[in-house]
């Protein structure tokens, strides 16, 4: 694997070795010292041209905990608010010497664009709403630490999956693995054309909750909505919003997730997203171990240089 640019790009092998790879450095993240050398002496540079938070600490925890060296490009303190293009922006980095470079971008495509212009490897972090491969394959982690396989499970992605590049991911990967996907959404809030897309869809949550393995709430993009998608928040929250009372509907072992950042009150309440089968937080942390995986396979095995270690270093 060269880049990791679309969860398409991946197949039921490659998710599994990814797995895999990643319950290794889940041990390694619970050592009272959660560092290898395995990627020592290797630059990862994160190039965000959009917020995040969990993301951009998650990809830089992962490459410290690998011992590889970080640089962090910023747009608000760079010289991209000066006007420099993204691929004269790319190029400098890139002469500094980088192994891999995590791009986020509010334009789709642009990770593949970045991947044209240089020799490092680089990985998706998020192009627009197209794609967020790591993020869905966190999620396929985090399933399969809870139930053991995603194979047969039925999964309900609830919410604004026609600007999620989330959902795009994750039903890629979700039913790579065998699992069956349900989308729960207004109208007005899935994609234009669902031809291609191997899910089932309903507008009608509380028919869907009980028959649901696993329930993942999107977040309510309110700024990529360009347009008045819904008659109000309150509504939408009544309709599809993952309430006390809605959860109720779910089998007592049914896993509740959601990639954050969370509109509590909006897409889920408050204290359904802080029930024991709520798994929230276990996402974000299986991010860092998922992404460590990513960077070693991208990394670890440079043809510049000999191996400087491996997974259990
Ligand atoms: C998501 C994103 O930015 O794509 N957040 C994340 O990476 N965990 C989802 C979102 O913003 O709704």
């Amino acid at each position: 694997m060269k880049h990791l640019l679309s969860v398409a790009d991946l197949d039921l092998d490659a998710i599994n070795e990814i797995m895999r790879l990643t319950d290794q450095f889940v041990e390694v993240s619970e050592r009272p010292i959660p560092r290898v050398p395995a990627l020592r002496g290797r630059t990862v540079v994160s190039l965000f041209y959009e917020e995040s938070t969990r993301t951009r600490l998650s990809f830089e925890t992962a490459a410290k905990r690998l011992s590889a060296d970080t640089m962090n490009f910023s747009v608000s303190t760079s010289s991209a608010k000066k006007g420099e293009s993204l691929r004269d922006t790319v190029q400098t980095i890139e002469a500094m010497g980088v192994d891999v470079i995590v791009v986020r971008h509010s334009s789709a495509g642009v990770p593949w664009q970045v991947a044209s212009w240089v020799d490092a490897a680089v990985v998706n972090a998020g192009d627009g709403e197209h794609e967020h491969p790591t993020q869905a394959l966190l999620d396929c982690y985090t399933i399969r630490q809870q139930r053991g396989t995603l194979e047969g499970l039925r999964i309900a992605i609830v919410g604004d999956v026609g600007h999620s590049r989330v959902a795009r991911s994750d039903v890629h990967a979700f039913t790579t693995m065998g699992a069956d996907v349900t989308l729960v959404a207004p109208p007005t809030l899935l994609p234009a054309s669902l031809e291609g897309w191997p899910v089932a869809v309903s507008n009608d949550l509380d028919d869907v909750l009980p028959k649901t393995d696993v329930v993942y709430l999107l977040r309510m993009q309110l700024e990529r909505q360009r347009e008045a998608l819904l008659p109000s928040l309150r509504e939408y929250t009544a309709r599809y919003g993952l309430t006390r009372d809605r959860a109720r509907l779910l089998a007592d072992d049914a896993v509740v997730m959601h990639p954050g950042p969370m509109n509590r009150g909006v897409e889920i309440a408050a204290e359904v997203a802080n029930r024991p089968n709520s798994v929230i937080t276990k996402q974000v942390a299986n991010g860092v171990a998922v992404r460590m995986g990513v960077l070693f396979l991208l990394a670890g095995a440079n043809p510049r240089e000999p191996a400087a270690g491996d997974a259990n270093g």
